[in-house]
Formats: C-alpha cells, structure tokens, sequence
C-alpha cells in the first residue's frame, strides 16, 4: 500500500497535467509565480481539445518567462468514446476566453503520456503530478510504465466531489465526468493522491475586485488573465449570483505547492463510478470514518480535500501581481 500524501511544496520537480481553460491558465501562471519547478506539461482534451490546450500553453508560459519547459499534446479522446467538443460556453472558442496571445513555440515531439514517464524515470521518486483536467494522461502512463507509482513523489488532482453537487452532471465534475475510466485507473494506482474536488474549489473565488486589480497591473500577464476572466465571470456570475468565479485549478495548484494548507482532508476510500448510469463520472468517498467511533476504513488510500482557509481569491491575486 502506498504511502499517506505528502503535503505541498515546491522546491520538488512538477509535471503538470492540463486543459488551459481560463482556470487552467491561472494555475499555470501561479505555479509559476510560486516558483515550483516545473518540468514538463501535457496537454488533454477537456475545457478544449488538446492540441488548443498546447498552443495556450506554450503562448501563455513564453509571456510568463518559462519558454523553456516542454509542453507535449496528450490525448484527444478519452479511453472510451471521443472527445465531445469541450465547453467553449465557459472558456471560450479557443479556450482562453478569446483572448489571443502572441504565438511562442512548438510542442515537443511524443505525447504527454511518453513525457511524464520520461520525467518520472528522469527524477525517480522526486517527481510530483498535478492533473488539473480529466485523468487521461496519466491513465495512458501507467499502461506506459506499470512501476510508474514507484516513480512519483505523489499525485495532486482537482476533480470530483465528495459532498458537492457535480457540475457537468448531478453528481460528476468535469474532469472526472470526461474521462471515468481513465479517473478510476488513475485512483486505482498505488500512489498517494490527493483529490481537491467541488467541494473546495467552488468555495474559492475571484470577486470582481480581484478580476479588475488584475486588469489595472502593470504586467502584460496579469492583464492578459483579467482578459481571459471575462467571459469565465459571464459563465460563473448567474450561477454564483454576482460577478465571480470558482478558482477550481489555482486552488488545486496552490495545496500541491503548499500555498494552501486544507484544514480539513480525511485519507479514505475513493471510487470513480465508470457505470453508464445516472452516477457516471460520480467520485464516491467513503467518509464513514469521520463519525466518532466507527472503525477505519480498509483501503483507505486517498486525501479528500473538504475545507480549505478563507480567502483564497485574496492569495492568488498577490500571487498574480508579481508576474510579469
Ligand atoms: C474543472 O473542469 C474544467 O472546466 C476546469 O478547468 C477545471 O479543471 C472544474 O470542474
Ligand atoms: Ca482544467
């Protein structure tokens, strides 16, 4: 069995796996701005289909000063089915809210898959994973290289709800809903994960103080963000009910670099329901423990993040205001 999860920090080599997404590029941009080393991204189907997911990549870590770390396209479809078009309703036609940056580089040749194993082989029990779009990927690395566990220091994922409702379904979220089978390989693996869910990360904001601060820096990053935060707040504010949004990646970027320490986050069982049936996509923890007196769980594996501290918006934005 595999050791607990190891709490966030970022002086460890990160490879990040992604769908930029508005959310996406405001992990991204954080990561960066945290100084984590990182050292290869892939790209997935999700928000947008992968090979988009690359170009805003490469564009967005050119304009953040870090052109040099190698972003591979990963996979288009998921593990059963085909990709079905992402959500441009949320983060825009080309998945950073129209924003066009200026065009930086090429993706390097092999996919995500082969990437992340070549970093896992490369920094053998150092390496950490931060998936922050749906599980393919990694689902496909580990067919690559079955020790891949013993390879990587620990697995960050946002997606799921334990408690929360979904957001692409009654109970799925999206990184999860668009690719079950690949989740419950990834879950299923024998490495420490940590699963920061809808639970947490619908609680995490950006007011519209923190967008327009955004849109007032001086730096051309931290104005290309509050761009991209536009249309994401077109989306967010109805469902929300005023002009906000849900920080769901920062938020998952910022407990794998210990930029948020979860106040509360049981290790328990964890199952991806990969049924065709109402619950598809639905993450089932086990939270039975948490009652005083009720025996452990067997095979309880995994840390669920349900609380975090207040006013993460208020963290990402200094953060932001330092880039470029
Ligand atoms: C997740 O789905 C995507 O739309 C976001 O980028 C985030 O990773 C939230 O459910
Ligand atoms: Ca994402």
């Amino acid at each position: 069995m595999s050791a607990a999860p190891s709490q966030g920090r970022v002086g460890d080599p990160l490879y990040l796996d992604c769908d930029t997404g508005i959310d996406d590029a405001l992990a991204l941009a954080q990561l960066v701005a945290a100084r984590a080393d990182l050292v290869g991204v892939g790209s997935v189907s999700g928000n947008l289909a992968a090979a988009g997911g690359a170009r805003n990549t490469l564009d967005l870590l050119a304009m953040l000063g870090r052109a040099d770390v190698p972003v591979a396209v990963g996979a288009h479809d998921p593990l059963v089915g085909s990709f079905r078009g992402g959500a441009p309703f949320v983060h825009g036609e080309n998945g950073i809210g129209g924003v066009r940056l200026p065009r930086a580089g090429e993706p390097v040749a092999g996919s995500a898959a082969e990437l992340l194993v070549r970093l896992a082989r490369e920094h053998a029990g150092s390496l950490r994973v931060l998936a922050v779009g749906p599980l393919t990927n990694l689902a496909l690395a580990l067919r690559l290289e079955p020790d891949l566990p013993s390879l990587v220091q620990d697995v960050v994922v946002m997606g799921g709800a334990a408690l929360a409702p979904g957001n692409i379904s009654a109970v799925a979220e999206a990184n999860i809903g668009n690719d079950p089978e690949a989740a419950a390989v990834v879950l299923d693996a024998d490495w420490p994960v940590t699963v920061v869910g809808l639970d947490v990360t619908m609680r995490a904001r950006f007011e519209d103080e923190h967008r327009r601060a955004l849109a007032a820096a001086d730096g051309a990053v931290p104005r290309a963000l509050a761009a991209m935060l536009e249309v994401y707040f077109e989306y967010y504010t109805p469902i929300l009910g005023r002009p906000s949004c849900a920080l769901h990646d920062p938020l998952a970027a910022a407990v794998a670099t210990g930029q948020v320490v979860p106040t509360l986050a049981p290790v328990v069982p964890l199952e991806v329901d990969s049924t065709d049936g109402p619950g598809r996509g639905q993450t089932i923890a086990d939270l039975r423990s948490r009652f005083v007196g009720h025996p452990a769980q067997p095979g309880a594996r995994h840390r669920v993040v349900l609380d975090v501290p207040d006013g993460f918006g208020d963290v990402l934005l200094a953060s932001l205001l330092t880039l470029p």
